[in-house]
């Protein structure tokens, strides 16, 4: 058995922050200690305590004076989009159409999907995410490589192939019964293997014809406990042609609502135009809106309410995420940076605590997997991130004036990037320092 013992400042959360106030939300030790034994915590609290539960063959990593947090998890991206960041496009749809989808065929090659797959982890751990959920192309051997990759990185991924058969160039179509049946043999193949977690993954309504949705509903059913992912309400002109694709649906959420998708299962990329009826149904079903700011912002598709959302009478489940390469980075800082700039357009406050919340707990809350990632808790996958506030000359200036936790983190989110992860942990193994 390998024991590991790291030592700084200890920040993990209990439940969703109400206020920059509320010290009941999260549990801080200032000198804290984290016992890890084969890729679980074993323990978590004051140094003093922790360590006199260590072996005497432990390794011990002293991290003081920065900030161990949980793993960050980023519920929504494209692997194959690495070379699609910083596209020039006026809108979702030319951006799809000029750059996403001629790029996506390239993953036909299965030399090219695993090089890309090594890029993708690297950056991932780069930037102190240790759990994503992404969309390969149309192509087995996107799907293939991603995998692969987790498993030999040991890291908790979840990923599909996306289902569409049509509206897209002929190198990026399957057919209703090859996403069927290639999805049936991925799922065989790697749901359950090491970390890996696959994904239902129909692209969005526009590239499926109602062919393809039954097959997606069929999946659906087979396998009840996988996770769904698709987009939903992003740009007006996706909205409009989609419900004229489907005549015979009241609105957008209906067309999924109508295959039976919705669930609590189900991550809904983006949500950022919905009417009250259809964020009623995302709350009754208990289905997750997937906030990704960067990617809304760049592609000029809105301003997503998260806060209106959350407050609803029938609040509905919040994700956050980066959506490269419709986002524009793969930092979950530089992510809630823009969260929070997003909300201040309308007229909201989002404090640090509830972002933190969200890049961690919450995320790990809205894939229904908040009893392996997204805290410190004994017994969780050992999936840590190290962050430093003090990383480059301006934020070591601004942090001499830093008086309190939630000033710092507001630091972190506001100038970090990957250069403030001193290292990221995978199941208690330090994976950034050896890249
Ligand atoms: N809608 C359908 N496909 C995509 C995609 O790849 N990115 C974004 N942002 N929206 C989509
Ligand atoms: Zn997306």
């Amino acid at each position: 058995m390998t024991h590991t013992l790291l030592r700084g400042r200890l920040l993990t959360f209990l439940r969703a922050p109400q206020e920059l106030g509320d010290t009941g939300s999260y549990l801080y030790e200032s000198d804290g200690g984290l016992l890890i034994e084969d890729g679980l915590i074993l323990a978590c609290g004051a140094y003093d305590k922790v360590s006199a539960q260590a072996p005497a063959d432990v390794v011990a990593v002293d991290h003081r004076p920065h900030l161990i947090m949980p793993g960050f998890i980023d519920t929504h991206l494209h692997f194959p989009q690495m070379q699609v960041i910083a596209s020039y496009a006026a809108n979702l749809l030319e951006w799809l159409n000029t750059y996403t989808f001629p790029e996506e065929c390239r993953f036909v090659e299965s030399a090219h999907a695993a090089r890309i797959a090594t890029h993708f982890y690297d950056e991932l751990v780069r930037h102190g995410t240790t759990t994503a959920v992404a969309y390969c192309s149309v192509h087995k051997t996107s799907a293939d490589a991603f995998f692969a990759e987790a498993l030999r990185r040991n890291m908790r991924m979840v990923g599909g192939k996306v289902m569409m058969d049509r509206n897209a160039p002929q190198g990026l179509l399957d057919t209703p019964q090859m996403g069927y049946d290639e999805t049936r043999q991925i799922i065989a193949e790697w749901h359950g293997k090491g970390r890996c977690h696959v994904a239902i993954t129909p692209r969005f309504a526009i590239t499926s014809t109602p062919a393809q949705m039954e097959a997606t509903q069929a999946l659906a059913r087979e396998f009840p406990d996988l996770h769904i992912q698709t987009h939903l309400s992003e740009n007006h002109d996706e909205i409009k042609f989609t419900c004229e694709l489907y005549p015979e649906a009241i609105d957008y959420t209906d067309i999924y609502a109508r295959y039976g998708l919705l669930g609590d299962k189900t991550l809904f990329g983006h949500c950022i135009h919905l009417s009250d009826r259809e964020a009623d149904a995302m709350s009754e079903t208990g289905s997750v809106a997937v906030h990704c700011p960067t990617s809304n912002l760049f592609l000029g598709s809105g301003l997503f309410p998260l806060k209106a959302l959350a407050r609803r009478d029938k609040p509905v489940r919040i994700g956050v995420a980066t959506d490269i390469g419709g986002g524009s980075s793969y930092s979950m800082l530089r992510t809630m940076d823009e969260a929070y700039k997003i909300q201040q357009l309308l007229g909201e406050r989002l404090n640090p605590l509830e972002s933190y919340y969200h890049m961690t707990l919450g995320n790990a809350r809205s894939l229904s997997l908040a009893e392996r990632i997204g805290t410190l808790d004994v017994g969780s996958d050992a999936d840590i991130v190290v962050l430093n506030a003090a990383a480059t000359p301006a934020m070591a200036l601004k942090m001499e004036v830093v008086k309190t936790l939630p000033e710092e983190l507001f630091v972190l989110q506001t100038m970090g990037d990957d250069r403030a992860i001193v290292e990221t942990y995978v199941a208690g193994v330090a994976a950034k320092s050896t890249i």
